[in-house]
């Protein structure tokens, strides 16, 4: 298999949150022609890998892409058209060693991943294989739908309330298959909709289609989740549908201590606190839940915790494979979020994966909370088995898509196995 790119093409389009963002097309002189939209983050982890932006305040604010933009359409256009490649590792690799940066910061990693994430699609355009069976060919995995976390309620740098945990998310441990997770997810947050209205708050949302209330405690939205998923009928827990948090820990985290609703916690202190909570609430697992910088802080929620909830490393992890190794070494956490554009390629992302399967760490795939109608990671993963996803809220367009296309990749292959460990 080999594939000959003769043009590659990126625009400067909006995300989810108004801001520009790329667009990417590449043509293959077969006429094949594939696309990518490019996420973006707002609580970025310290060391991910760098997003270019324009800086030039009268455009957007100084949020402007276009120097990425040419980064595409000259500097990388130029090197890979005309090529044959055999492979999309192929094209990342070509990808890193022109950009020749630990972080991207060069080309710009929205740039890097937008290429990236189009040259996955070539490869499985010229194979003739869907996306995620590409994927997984590629990655050497077991395919399987993932469990969907529907962040209902939005709080941190996703929403203007004073909630300081930025994530509450339901998720369908118990659901038989997809459709009907997806179902639960839908049916709950109509549900809390109603139960918010009748209390008086708002109903607005937040960035990642998740309700905004103004709640400050975060033990207050969990009871309030408890009561929705009651409404909806289906049991709070393990058997129905439990709740995964992420408290984006980095975002409360000042010079004293961790500020939640008001109060100064020390690391010791949020890690009771957490313990209390998943004492009286059906929560599964926790993001985050201690800040990026708190390496000291890891281990010992990881001994305090892990036996009962999962442990996901984002903000501190950032989807790197060097930092990924260390923290397994030192026993930090027990799960990975995985985003492709906080390493900034397909390549790398696997690889991260890899290192966590081989680890025993769970990995759940994630959007950005600025997103675009892209669903690429439905298909990663599906592709890769890894079990969970998280794509926002079952509303909104650009949530949405991801949902939509595992409910399409689920009928199309209904043997596709379905949960945490298909
Ligand atoms: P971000 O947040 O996309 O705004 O960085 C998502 C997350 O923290 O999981
Ligand atoms: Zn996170």
């Amino acid at each position: 298999m080999t594939f000959r790119i003769s043009d590659l093409e990126a625009l400067e389009v909006l995300d989810s949150r108004a801001r520009p963002t790329l667009a990417v097309t590449m043509t293959l002189a077969d006429g094949t022609r594939v696309h990518a939209g490019v996420p973006s983050g707002a609580s970025t982890g310290s060391r991910e890998a760098v997003e270019l932006r324009d800086g030039r305040p009268e455009r957007f604010g100084g949020q402007g892409v276009l120097t990425a933009v040419a980064h595409v359409n000259g500097e990388i256009a130029t090197a890979l058209s005309g090529r044959a490649f055999g492979s999309a590792a192929d094209v990342d690799a070509a990808l890193m060693e022109l950009d020749g940066t630990a972080t991207k910061e060069r080309l710009g990693a929205n740039a890097v991943v937008g290429v990236s994430l189009a040259a996955a699609r070539a490869e499985s355009a010229t194979t003739g294989k869907d996306l995620w069976r590409s994927l997984a060919d590629v990655a050497g995995t077991t395919p399987g739908l993932p469990v969907p976390h529907f962040n209902v309620v939005n709080g941190g740098a996703h929403a203007s309330n004073d909630l300081d945990f930025q994530e509450f998310m339901l998720a369908p441990l118990g659901a038989p298959d997809l459709p009907q997770a997806v179902r639960a997810g839908a049916e709950v947050y109509g549900r809390l909709r109603t139960r918010l209205a009748s209390q008086g708050h708002p109903t607005g949302l937040g960035d990642e289609g998740g309700f905004a209330p103004p709640i400050d405690r975060p033990e207050d939205v969990l009871a309030l989740l408890v009561e929705a998923i009651k409404d909806a009928g289906y049991t709070p827990g393990r058997d129905g549908i439990a709740i995964a948090l992420d408290p984006a820990a980095s975002e409360f985290a000042t010079g004293d201590g961790y500020r939640v609703a008001g109060e100064l916690l020390t690391s010791t202190q949020l890690i009771d606190r957490y313990e209390e909570i998943i004492e009286r609430f059906p929560v599964w697992s926790i993001e985050d839940g201690l800040a990026e910088d708190d390496w000291d802080g890891w281990p010992t929620m990881t001994a305090r915790l892990s036996e009962r909830v999962q442990l996901m490393g984002d903000d501190i992890f950032v989807t790197n494979p060097g930092i990924l190794t260390q923290a397994i070494q030192r026993e930090v956490g027990n799960a990975a979020l995985i985003k492709v554009n906080q390493i900034g390629t397909v390549t790398e992302t696997l690889q991260a994966m890899r290192i966590c399967r081989e680890a025993g760490y769970a990995q759940m795939i994630s959007h950005r909370s600025g997103e675009t109608e892209d669903a690429f990671i439905a298909d990663l993963a599906t592709g890769t088995g890894c079990g969970q996803i998280k794509s926002g809220a079952p509303a909104r367009g650009e949530r949405v898509a991801k949902y939509n296309r595992l409910l399409a990749l689920a009928a199309a292959s209904p043997d596709l196995p379905y949960g945490i460990h298909p």
